[in-house]
């Protein structure tokens, strides 16, 4: 039988609580389906930093490098607003990131039908929605050097973050949205700010570059980041793909996220090159969602971001691909049947605790199975 390793960072807040729900999916693969997954657990974050000082260890890094994929929950919290900055929550992220070379982030924002009228826009623009954010994750200005706060001597301080971007970091980003593209509505919109950043410059020329060399059949467009803040939130579907960088893409994501009704809702995966001789290639997946200090510890989260996160690992990492439709199939059968969580509670429907929906989504890809 394959095995199958999972490295799960559950972290902080309603991290633990939505990875349980994947828990149950993860246990009921194994009985049933033979999918032969191997779990070990690990601490990033403030759980981290509390039991031994960083926001992740050496150790939990290797296991990391070493897992077929990283199943990451959320980091974070009001608890560790104090702690220094290189040992903060979310450097464990940023590490993880990095050290994994995780370049590519997919972030896909997807309207289910039963939750139309969910968002906060008006349910014609969202009916349908199926967009793709690939956003660049391992450069940019989270980790451009210099990166410094000095103390200027005279009662003021100055604090730097810069923004860097090579040649090699835009054309495989770019690659990466243009092959996804192929596999769906064939059209990349490309988003910088190249009236005032250099690195937009750069951005635009190298996207144009790599269109006109390997991908002249799918459809370039190009727009400046704000315009396209304001494009997403007026006239949303017409997207298919958008590539963008580390910080537009981080903030990009959210905007597209309460398209989709909820940030609960908002799965990505973060993958990196394929190995050249076996084509595995390292990946994390965990939802757009934060920590949700203010909802956790209730068992009100919404777990579908991470659920349809695991979906991803399924697709992306194991080409298990049957179980994903599956799952994400299972996922759209609930929410029709009016299940919901607390953020996307509608009149008529049933409000259930984070647990009782992941129960409800284990049962009908259980029954999915049987059909
Ligand atoms: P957040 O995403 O944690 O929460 C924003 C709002 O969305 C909150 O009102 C929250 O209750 C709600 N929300 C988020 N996920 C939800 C879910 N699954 N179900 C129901 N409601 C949900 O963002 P924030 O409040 O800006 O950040 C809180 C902490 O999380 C910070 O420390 C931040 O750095 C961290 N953070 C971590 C990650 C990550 O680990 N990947 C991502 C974003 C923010
Ligand atoms: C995200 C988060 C992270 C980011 C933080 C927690 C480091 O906001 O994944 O969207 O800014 O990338
Ligand atoms: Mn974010």
């Amino acid at each position: 039988m394959t095995t199958r390793t999972l490295f799960m960072l559950p972290g902080d807040g309603i991290g633990p609580e939505a990875m349980a729900e994947v828990s149950k999916l993860i246990a009921y693969m194994n009985s049933n389906e033979d999918a032969g997954f191997k779990t070990e657990e690990g601490l990033v974050g403030g759980s981290a930093y509390d039991a031994h000082g960083a926001a992740i260890s050496d150790e939990d890094m290797d296991k990391a490098m070493a897992a077929d994929a990283v199943l990451f929950g959320a980091v974070g919290g009001p608890k560790w607003d104090g702690v220094d900055y290189d040992v903060r929550p979310e450097a464990g992220l940023l590490r993880l990131r990095k050290d994994m070379e995780l370049f590519a982030n997919l972030r896909p924002a997807i309207c289910y039908p039963a939750l139309a009228a969910a968002s906060s826009l008006k349910q014609e623009l969202i009916e349908g929605l199926d967009i793709l954010i690939v956003r660049e994750l391992t450069g940019g200005v989270y980790f451009g050097e210099p990166k410094t706060i000095t103390d200027l001597g005279n009662g003021q301080k100055r604090a730097v973050d810069s923004q860097v971007y090579d040649t090699y970091e835009i054309e495989r980003i770019a690659g990466v949205a243009f092959e996804l593209a192929r596999t769906r509505s064939n059209s990349v919109c490309s988003m910088e700010k190249h009236n005032v950043m250099k690195s937009g410059v750069l951005w635009k020329e190298v996207v144009t570059a790599t269109h006109q060399a390997k991908y002249s059949d799918v459809t370039l467009t190009h727009m400046l980041a704000d315009a396209g803040g304001m494009q997403l939130v007026r006239q949303p579907k017409q997207f298919d793909v958008i590539v963008t960088d580390n910080l537009f893409g981080d903030m990009l994501s959210d905007v597209a996220a309460m398209l989709t009704g909820s940030l609960g809702m908002l799965p990505s995966a973060s993958l990196g090159a394929p190995d050249a001789k076996t084509g595995s290639r390292k990946a994390l997946y965990e939802p757009v969602h934060g920590s949700a200090p203010d909802i956790a510890g209730q068992g009100i989260a919404n777990p579908i971001a991470m659920i349809a996160s695991f979906a991803m690992c399924l697709r992306y990492s194991f080409s298990m691909i049957s179980e994903a439709d599956r799952l994400e199939n299972a996922i759209s059968t609930v929410l029709d049947k009016g299940i919901r969580t607390g953020d996307i509670m509608a009149e008529g429907c049933k409000q259930v605790s984070t647990s009782e929906m992941g129960d409800a989504i284990v049962n009908a890809y259980a029954a999915s199975g049987q059909a």
